[in-house]
């Protein structure tokens, strides 16, 4: 592949921008609207090219039909689409584009001028041709890439979901507590450096040591006690309580099978979550 062959990034929503922030000044680019392009399909240059379609996955199969008579043998074609394969995208393969699914695991929630994708691991199905060009992007972004051959969308996209939405909802959670902890209480600003202080230092963490290595808990030094008195406290605010609980029988799973702890702290906390 070309190192410098012009991307097209195609659609301005809240992933298109951030992606278009971090390629811009490091790649030929060149942006479109995803509307715009579905209504009035062109080539933005003459020359073999690189497509990002970062539409709605809804979009994905009128947009690659409308833009399908423009391609050029050569082109390649990204979607970013975690739930979908590289399918979606076979019209472009009938005008002998390459194709590929590459999807970021990075979440962008607003459209925010500054935004920028940075860091993450992208996985990848696809061609061999629209994989070199993955690599080349992925790797402007300081990223990774995983490249699958088959792909069971439901769980990978539902892993995403579930740290993506996971984390808010935890965030929420411990912001519900927070706020009537302590009197007088805490405001906004501090509720978001604490909660966004606390997320940020455990993604380190796990980037650090893995998933299993990054666990903080009063259970690792034996403590059932404070595990009680924290669902205890949480008795009024039953939603922040759920999401402890969950968290509580996920972790016991991880401490029983690492074996750190003693089997009596292990039982009592399984009875905690019984309460
Ligand atoms: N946001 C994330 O955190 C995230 C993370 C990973 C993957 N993704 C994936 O990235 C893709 C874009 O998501 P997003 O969050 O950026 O969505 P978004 O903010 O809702 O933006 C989607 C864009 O789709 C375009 N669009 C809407 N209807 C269209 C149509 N009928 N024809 C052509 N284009 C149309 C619009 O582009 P214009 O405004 O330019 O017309 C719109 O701005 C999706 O496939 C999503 O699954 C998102």
């Amino acid at each position: 592949m070309v190192r410098n062959r012009t991307i097209v990034l195609v659609g301005k929503g809240r992933l298109g921008k951030a992606l278009a922030n971090s390629l811009r000044g490091h790649a030929h680019l060149r942006t479109t609207g995803g509307r715009v392009l579905a209504q009035h399909p062109k080539r933005l240059t003459q020359t073999s090219c690189t497509w990002i379609l970062a539409v709605r996955d809804g979009a994905l199969d009128g947009l690659v039909r409308a833009i399908a008579p423009v391609l050029v043998p050569g082109d390649v074609v990204l979607h970013l689409a975690g739930a979908l394969g590289p399918e979606v995208l076979r019209p472009a393969q009938h005008s002998k584009a390459s194709i590929g699914s590459f999807h970021p695991n990075f979440a962008v929630a607003e459209n925010h001028p500054s935004a920028q994708v940075r860091l993450t691991g992208f996985l990848f199905e696809g061609d061999r041709a629209a994989l070199s060009e993955a690599r080349r992007i992925a790797k402007l972004t300081g990223s990774r890439v995983a490249v699958a051959t088959h792909v069971d969308r439901a769980r990978y996209h539902g892993a995403a979901a579930l740290m993506a939405t996971g984390a808010v909802a935890l965030a929420q959670g411990a912001t519900a507590l927070f706020s009537t902890a302590f009197t007088p209480p805490p405001n906004e600003a501090w509720i978001r450096a604490a909660t966004s202080s606390l997320l940020a230092s455990v993604a380190s963490n796990v980037a650090r040591v893995g998933a299993f290595n990054a666990l903080a808990s009063p259970l690792m030094r034996d403590d059932t006690d404070t595990v009680a008195r924290h669902l205890n406290a949480m008795n009024t605010t039953p939603e922040a309580r759920a999401l402890y609980k969950a968290a509580l029988a996920v972790v016991l799973e991880t401490l029983e099978t690492h074996k750190t702890v003693r089997p009596e702290t292990i039982q009592t906390a399984r009875t905690l979550l019984q309460t």
